[in-house]
């Protein structure tokens, strides 16, 4: 299965399109030779689901759960519990031994990885950055965007302001290990990163800890402007961490 452009009318119906329309859909191919879409929603549900990295040594057991369009989940526990491990399941860089996982009600394992991964979003503790502009690690999120839309999801992210004060802007070359930013401004990045690709389904994995505090509501208000409207499967090791975002983006 494929995620493709769509145009949705208003009774439902949706028709593939080369135009981009900011609505998606998945596509699928049937025996028969006809074709019939699913409107891309963000729905995700584990059915008995159970992993291990190894087949005598199972980390997850039996865990089930909806999280419809627009829900926030959070997943707390100590280190190693299993956290990182269920969202590389759904990223499917590993298969589960049990069970099922669905998204908008399709078997991932029947969903092109590539597009699997453009429908989710992971803003991870530790930003990846590269060799390049600033406006260039923006783009990362989405090869095409255009210059009003990087903009645009560095405004959503809250990045915008520090961006602008730096010596190029936007053109301001950074290094690879971001020694040329704070660690909360290449959180920014990030989650601008994660705007500019717009997906229905985002992934926090601790994102933010270990910077002072002021930087930290800054971060945290451009990741609530990120979460809104989105499934939400936020990681921590403490409830702390992450109920007052819960709090306000119900
Ligand atoms: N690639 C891997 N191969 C084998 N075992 C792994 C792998 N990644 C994680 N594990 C093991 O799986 C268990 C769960 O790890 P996981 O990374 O999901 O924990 P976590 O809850 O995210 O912890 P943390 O809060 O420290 O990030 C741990 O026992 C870990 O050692
Ligand atoms: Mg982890």
């Amino acid at each position: 299965m494929t995620l493709v452009n769509a145009e949705i009318a208003e009774d439902g119906t949706i028709t593939e399109t080369e135009k981009r329309t900011g609505h998606w859909a998945w596509k699928h191919p049937h025996h028969d030779g006809t074709l019939s879409y699913t409107e891309l929603r963000g729905d995700v549900r584990f059915f008995d689901m159970s992993f291990g990295y190894e087949d005598n040594h199972m980390i997850l057991h039996d865990i089930s759960l909806y999280a419809k369009p627009g829900q926030k989940i959070a997943f707390v526990g100590a280190t190693g519990a299993g956290k990182t491990t269920i969202t590389n399941l759904i990223n499917r860089f590993y298969d589960v031994q049990d069970g099922k996982i669905r998204y908008d009600g399709i078997n991932i394992n029947k969903i092109r990885k590539a597009d699997l991964r453009h429908s989710l979003g992971v803003v991870l503790q530790d930003t990846h950055l590269f060799t390049g502009t600033v406006r260039e690690n923006i783009r990362f999120g989405r090869l095409d965007a255009t210059d009003e839309e990087i903009e645009a999801a560095a405004k959503l992210a809250n990045a915008d302001d520090f961006i602008r004060r730096l010596p190029d802007g936007y053109d301001t070359m950074l290094t690879a290990d971001g020694s040329e930013l704070s660690q909360g401004q290449c959180q920014l990045l990030s989650i601008a990163r994660a705007a500019v690709a717009d997906p229905p389904v985002l992934i926090l994995d601790e994102a933010t800890s270990s910077i002072d505090t002021r930087t930290e509501a800054i971060v945290q208000r451009g990741m609530d402007a990120l979460m809104k409207g989105r499934t939400l499967f936020v990681i921590a090791r403490e409830a702390w961490n992450i109920l007052p975002a819960l709090y306000r983006n119900p």
